[in-house]
Parts: structure tokens; sequence; C-alpha cells
């Protein structure tokens, strides 16, 4: 039996993609409430604030902050052994830089993480997804402004004290990888709350931004193993596999470049120092990444307990002799999804066994699946097979990875187990859930829920704890 007893079958969300309630109970203003819907090809708008007229779907999602028990438990009639959701920060601080925490936020989570533990649903916690409090911005400059170390260090103190005996498995910052790709101001901004300024060299203020991100998720860390040793802190990497283009060295080297982009986060937060193909960058490029004395002892204090990932697609990168530049090609032996993204069920077992060599970590799958443009049939039923088929071979590498590459996997969550907002694009209408919601990309819709034929067969596949397909 490749998947070992008590294997953390479940499914993850992420706070501002499915509360809504975004001024109820004390809640603050969080990036995620300043993104406007887009779509495919069409980025979402940050802006300004909250500006009359524009659309923001975040600001009622699915209304699962008033739903969640409904919600809970038809996620506890598929079986669900965990779920992975976030505390929104601007629950808890909304500002992000009270001294004291807002008890109606914190109430709201014990009420949440009491109704998944009524169900025997352990709670999986992302403490940063997107959903930074926006007065950080406004005020501080977002992560470039070593203030927010103290600042995420306060909310992860609080709410580890508050639920020590409630939640067992956290990770510190979500997808802390996308911003490696700085010309896109969706990622700076979600990640960091960064907004990059005209004329400075954006990869210079990634690695400041990313140093403070770090020193915050190490002393978090470590401050969480004195709060309760049991603990399970992790990072949250969006892992995509980089092929080369074909056998040619430079192909290879042109793959290594853009995985090193994404290890280097990695390799800081598991191994505890900074990887010296980036020191050896910055010097190159003359960067100077401001630092304190103590700063890499804490990094080499406060590793990680295990590796928590995303998979979603691979990608293939090839060296340009006529520009002598690296560049991205499509894959011809793999399909897109509507929105682009590549699905690859081989590539998941390659990055499980690449990540199991480079780190000797247990590791969380706690994001994958496809996004798909859905309505239900004359019987009200969504016919997903799409999903069921693309969820079964993805399953299936994951079980080679454990049976014959000895990867060690604690558990599984696939993404969006309830239609939710779209993080990239804002849309509802990218749909991800076993469960579908009623509400279209103009906010319309009766919200109500309704099991899609994928809620069965995951339901099939829990309780047969992955043998039936
Ligand atoms: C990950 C994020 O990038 O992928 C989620 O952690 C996100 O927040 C998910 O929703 C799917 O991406 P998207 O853009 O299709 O919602």
């Amino acid at each position: 039996m490749p998947f070992p007893k008590g294997f953390l079958w479940g499914g993850a969300v992420a706070a501002h993609q499915l509360e809504g309630g975004w001024k109820e109970g004390g809640k603050g203003i969080s990036v995620a409430d300043v993104m406007t819907v887009g779509g495919p090809g069409k980025p979402r708008e940050i802006t300004d604030g909250v500006l009359p007229g524009k659309v923001y779907p975040n600001h009622d999602a699915i209304d699962f902050y008033h739903r969640y028990k409904e919600d809970i438990a038809l996620l506890a009639e598929m079986g669900f052994k965990c779920f992975r959701t976030s505390i929104a920060w601007t629950r808890i601080f909304p500002n992000g830089d009270e001294t004291e925490p807002n008890e109606e936020g914190l109430k709201f989570y014990d009420d949440l993480f009491d109704t998944m533990h009524a169900y025997g649903m352990e709670p999986v916690i992302t403490l940063s997804h997107f959903e930074m409090p926006y007065h950080l911005v406004t005020e501080y400059g977002g992560w470039r402004n070593r203030k927010l170390v103290d600042f995420f260090v306060r909310f992860a103190v609080t709410v580890f004290k508050r639920y020590k005996d409630k939640v067992k498995y956290w990770m510190t910052f979500n997808e802390i990888n996308n911003q490696r790709d700085v010309d896109t101001p969706f990622t700076a901004f979600t990640n960091s709350g960064v907004l990059y300024q005209p004329g400075e060299d954006r990869h210079e203020v990634l690695y400041q931004v990313a140093h403070h991100e770090f020193l915050a998720s190490a002393k978090a860390v470590i401050e969480g193993h004195k709060i309760n040793p049991d603990f399970q802190i992790g990072c949250m990497m969006a892992m995509s596999p980089v092929y080369p283009e074909t056998c040619k060295p430079m192909d290879q080297i042109a793959a290594l470049k853009e995985m090193d982009k994404t290890f280097y986060f990695a390799d800081v937060q598991c191994r505890g120092h900074y990887p010296s193909y980036i020191l050896k960058e910055w010097e190159n490029k003359g960067y100077h990444i401001k630092m304190e004395p103590d700063d890499l002892a804490v990094l080499e204090q406060g590793c990680v307990d295990y590796f928590a990932l995303s998979y979603y697609m691979s990608f293939v990168r090839a060296y340009d002799e006529q520009t002598d530049s690296f560049k991205e090609v499509p894959n011809p032996f793999v399909k897109a999804s509507d929105w682009g993204w590549q699905i690859d069920p081989v590539g998941l077992r390659y990055m499980l066994d690449v990540l199991a060599e480079r780190y000797e970590l247990p590791m969380m799958i706690v994001e994958n699946g496809i996004g798909l443009h859905e309505q239900p049939d004359e019987t009200g039923l969504v016919q997903d097979d799409e999903r069921i088929n693309y969820f079964a071979a993805h399953i299936a590498e994951m079980k080679k990875a454990i049976e014959l590459d000895g990867v060690t996997l604690m558990g599984y969550c696939p993404w969006g187990p309830i239609d939710l907002v779209s993080a990239s694009t804002g849309e509802m209408e990218k749909r991800y859930g076993f469960i579908y919601v009623d509400k279209n990309n103009k906010g319309e819709g009766t919200l109500s829920r309704k099991p899609k034929k994928s809620f069965y067969w995951y339901k099939k596949v829990i309780a047969s704890n992955g043998e039936d397909l």
C-alpha cells in the first residue's frame, strides 16, 4: 500500500479567495481587496485603494465567512482528513502594525478550527497567502521595509499561542518563489506588497524583500517551536519543473538557471544559508543586500520542518544562440489548460524526486488541480471527467514517487475543493472545485453549493486510501 496510514487527504484554499466578509468582524483591507477581476490575457488591475465602480471579487468571494459550517460539512462528506486554509492577517491585525490583536478575528478561526476538528479534520494553516494588510503597503512599502519582520512575527506568535492545541501543521509564506518573475506586477504585490518604482533594479529589490521574508519565516519557526515543540512548520513553494528543450548542453544550462530562481528560496529556508550561485550573482552585479549581524545565524536556526509545494504545470527552456539568452518554449508533448497551464502528471513525480534528493525533508502537496470552464448539465450535475482524469493521473505519479523512488509524502491537498476566486485572474469561472458554486465572473449567482461528479470520485479515492482511482 503506497499511501501510509494516516496520510492527509484533503484540499486547500486561501482566506481571501473564499471568505468574503471583507469588512466584517473588524477586518482590515488586504492587498487582495484592491485587485479587480481580470481574465485570460487581461491582468487584474491593482488600484490605488478601493475605488468606486470597480469589481473586486475577493470582497464577497463565496461567502465562506458566513457559510463555513455548511462548507466544512460538505468537505467532511468527502472524507477529508485535513483542510488547508490561511488565517487572513487582516482579521487578526487589521492594519498589520497594531500591538494588540482583534479578538473577533481570533474567535472566527477558533470556531472554524473547532468545526474542522468536530469532523476529525486536521487544519493545515498558511500564515501569509497573498493577503497581507494593505496598510503595510501604503505606509511601509511592503516587505521592502525591515519593520515588517517584527509585524509578521507578532502575528505569527499571536496565532501560534492562540491555536497551539488546535493546529499542528503550519506554513509561513505561500509560494514565496512566485516573485522570482519580476516582470509581473501581480507577483511582487501579492507575495510582498511591493510596487516596483521606475528605474530601480527589480532583482536587487527582490533579494532585499526576500531576505526580510526569510528572516521572518526563520524567526516564526524558532518562536513556534518554543510555543509547541510538536509544531510542523513548513516553507511553501510553487514547484514547476523546467526541462531543457533538447540535449544540447546549453539547453541544460538554460533549464538549470531557471530552476535556480526557485531553488534559491527553498535553499535558504531548508538549508539555512544562501547558496553560492546567489552570492556570486550579488557579487557580479554589485548588489548590496542589507543585513544585520545576527541575520545569518537566525536563518541557520530557523530551517523549516517540512517542504510544502504546489504543483500545476511544467515549463521548457532553451538557449537562443542568436541573442545569447535563454527563452521559454512550449512543450509539444503535453496539453495545456484553457489558461495555458501545461498539464504534466509525470512532472509531479519528477519534481518530488528532485526535492526529496535535494532537501531530504518530508513533503506535503498542498496544491494541485486544474481550472476549467464548467456548467451544470440538464440534471444540475457538473460532469467534470476532465478533472477526474487529471487527478487520477497525478495521484498515480505520486504513488510511483512513494513506491518506486522512496519519497516521504505526508499529504495531498488539491487546490480549491470548492469553486472560489482565482488568484491570478480574479475569475469565478476558472473553476477548480469538487463542489460547484453558483456565481459568475460578474458576481451574479445564488451562491448555492452542489457536488460535481468529481466529488463522489474523490470520496472513493480517500476511502480507499488512494487505491481506487
Ligand atoms: C497558486 C496559489 O498559485 O495557485 C493559489 O497559491 C491559486 O492562491 C492557485 O489560486 C491557482 O491559481 P489561479 O490563478 O488559477 O487561481
